[in-house]
């Protein structure tokens, strides 16, 4: 039997088990075999969740970037680790072998270190979809600096807070980037977000769109140059198992946004592991995985997981519909792409596109198909198992979360029977559990409830970054001993869990997670505001969208709402970015309150997704006589 390449069903049901029963013999033999170690570990791993503390591999040294690349050269050095596929289709793709990659993540650490950067130190990365994001996240490795990538979708006020939270001192950004038909600028939000980051006192900014950019004297320098003079081989630092890795911000349902910390040994092995069995990758398949590098799924599943295992990763520029909708398609016929990886989302744009587009290109390469980010309805994975793997390529919808590193809950392709929006069997090692509303576990199947995770598994975040109590207080105090993801899920009759969406303040937009506080105060801060509450309601498309109750210190009086309501959204745009833009805004008298002051968001959930007919009790509002105005002049 083998742990590491699950081929059966039986096998998977023997390894969980053994994952389960013997969780450090089960680790410890895959960390042994199919990873570099400079030092052994100790011990396997120890957790508290009352601290909360997980420790994974202690008194192990390593360098992730020795496992993702070193020790592929002798074996596959010539290669493609990467194939970047530019936005405009009549550029070049460029193949990056390991050879290459080793050569420039090394010229890129060693220009990181000329500027003072150390181990430990955080490095603040804005970047658009192009090689040198993946190379700057593994020269950081290399030098054992804590990159934190900030999605180039992200407004100043956005990127200055996260700068600001980790106290980065060195951002590499680009003068742009290309998007569809569209030139987004960087280097400009970069100079606008520095305005309130005293601490940065290096830019380094890489070439792509030629725009010209302002470049401030002593602060910013041109990567190419300090590339092409750097010394092109760097030796990896030596990394404690549990030294962090990198910080990755996501939306909390309050206040700042969360920089969840992984560290170092735990997420390679998870992430290596999980990649080989949920893509069923071998040697000379070519995956792609469509997120951008500013999430947790671009981290794990187009950089780490994917040269962990060696293999040859796509990452692409641009998006889904540019220059048409079959830009997807085609580009799995160019690279004869074997794993496809995308959101939900745009499986749903892409289907209510004409279907000519699917059927002009070979799609016979594909093996195997997968989702994340948000549930996928039974329409859109009907669609995407017709059209794209005409019925052959299993898909596997993966559950996880920036918290969790990597996939928990999946199908393992041609192993695990596969059902409609059923992100089915927890992969070996986790232990999910679902919870009643007071606290206790719900056993059986055929349940419904809330999922945690009930044992530490290796890849899990160890903090928040300065703020432990916030780390403990989110994912540890709802429910004792365990970890609280803030999802719903239900088990069925075998077993199989079906995740029912986000049981917090949190909305997926497009697959993004939003949180709604930090919308809410954006809004708030526009002058006429008095205040306001913002829900997420179904959309066809983007799976939830943003509906926005919003009251006015003077209501009506003549002020133009269709204007306040650009204005709302421009304001929301610079603080957050346009993500986060509300799809609808009603202007209200009042919102429905507790008696303890607290916004009544069930019935505003309710009003914005048209399910008024049973609002449930309110018999305990302060103000129950604006309900009826409010679903009077909803938005439909
Ligand atoms: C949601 C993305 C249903 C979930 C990797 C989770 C999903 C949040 C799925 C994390 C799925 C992710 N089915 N819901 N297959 N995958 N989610 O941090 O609500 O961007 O908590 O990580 O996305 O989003 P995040």
């Amino acid at each position: 039997m083998s742990n590491y390449h699950i081929k059966s069903l039986e096998e998977y049901f023997q390894v969980y088990r053994k994952s389960i029963r013997n969780p450090e013999l089960f680790w410890e033999e895959i960390a042994e075999e199919h990873f570099t170690w400079r030092k052994r570990w100790d011990e396997i791993f120890s957790y508290d969740f009352k601290k909360p503390e997980v420790k994974w591999y202690e008194g192990a040294k390593l360098n992730i970037t020795e496992n993702c690349i070193d020790r592929h050269l002798h074996i596959r050095g010539e290669k493609t680790a990467i194939i970047f596929e530019p936005n405009n289709p009549n550029e070049k793709a460029k193949h990056i072998s390991y050879n290459q990659l080793h050569t420039r993540v090394c010229k890129f650490a060693n220009v990181l270190k000329d500027f003072g950067v150390n181990k430990g130190d955080r490095v603040c990365l804005y970047l658009p979809m192009i090689p040198e994001l993946a190379v700057a996240v593994l020269a950081c490795a290399r030098i054992g600096a804590i990159h934190s990538v900030v999605f180039a979708g992200f407004s100043a006020a956005a990127l200055s807070t996260r700068i600001n939270d980790c106290d980065a001192k060195i951002v590499v950004t680009a003068d742009g980037g290309f998007r569809g038909a569209k030139t987004i600028e960087l280097k400009p939000i970069v100079d606008k977000a520095l305005k309130d980051c005293p601490n940065v006192e290096t830019v380094l900014v890489a070439k792509r769109t030629m725009a010209e950019v302002k470049m401030k004297k002593k602060r910013d320098k041109w990567l190419k140059p300090l590339l092409s003079k750097a010394y092109n081989d760097c030796f990896p630092e030596l990394m404690d198992a549990e030294d962090p890795l990198f910080i990755l911000y996501t939306s909390g349902s309050t206040g700042l946004p969360k920089g969840m910390v992984h560290t170092t040994a735990g997420y390679m092995v998870y992430t290596g592991y999980t990649f080989k069995n949920v893509f069923s990758y071998t040697e000379d398949d070519v995956y792609w995985c469509t997120a951008d590098i500013g999430w947790i799924t671009g981290h794990s599943y187009i950089v780490y997981g994917p040269l962990l295992n060696g293999a040859t990763t796509v990452m692409y520029e641009g998006v889904p519909t540019y220059p048409d909708n079959g830009r997807f398609w085609k580009i799995i016929e160019k690279h004869k792409v074997n794993q496809f990886y995308t959101a939900p989302t745009a499986i749903r744009a892409l289907a209510k596109e004409k279907i000519e587009f699917t059927q002009k290109y070979n799609l016979s390469t594909l093996k195997v198909l997968g989702t994340v980010g948000e549930p996928i309805n039974e329409e859109a994975w009907h669609w995407y198992n017709e059209n794209i793997g005409k019925k052959k390529s299993p898909i596997v919808d993966t559950y996880w979360q920036t918290e969790t590193g990597g996939i928990m809950i999946s199908p393992i392709p041609y192993v695990t029977p596969t059902t409609p929006t059923y992100a089915t069997l927890p992969l070996p090692g986790i232990q999910p559990i679902l919870m009643d509303d007071q606290g206790y576990e719900i056993k059986g199947n055929q349940v419904e409830g809330k999922l945690c995770i009930k044992f530490p598994w290796p890849a899990m975040a160890r903090t928040i970054w300065g703020n432990h109590k916030r780390y403990k207080h989110t994912y540890f105090s709802t429910f004792k001993n365990n970890y609280f993801t803030g999802d719903g899920a239900l088990r069925d009759e075998v077993g199989y869990y079906r995740i029912t969406g986000r049981v917090d303040d949190v909305i997926i937009v497009s697959g993004h997670n939003l949180g709604t506080a930090p919308i809410e105060d954006a809004i708030n801060e526009h002058q006429a505001v008095a205040e306001s509450a913002v829900v997420g309601f179904p959309h066809d498309i983007k799976g939830h969208a943003l509906y926005g109750f919003v009251t006015l210190k003077v209501m009506g009086a003549g002020r133009d709402h269709e204007n306040l309501r650009e204005e709302i959204n421009q304001l929301i745009s610079d603080r957050i970015g346009p993500i986060a833009k509300l799809n609808v805004i009603q202007f209200t008298n009042g919102l429905p309150k507790t008696r303890s002051g607290k916004i009544m968001r069930r019935i505003l959930r309710k009003v914005a997704s048209k399910e008024t007919t049973n609002l449930g009790d309110t018999s305990t509002l302060l103000n129950p006589e604006v309900v009826q105005e409010i679903i009077d002049n909803a938005i439909s």
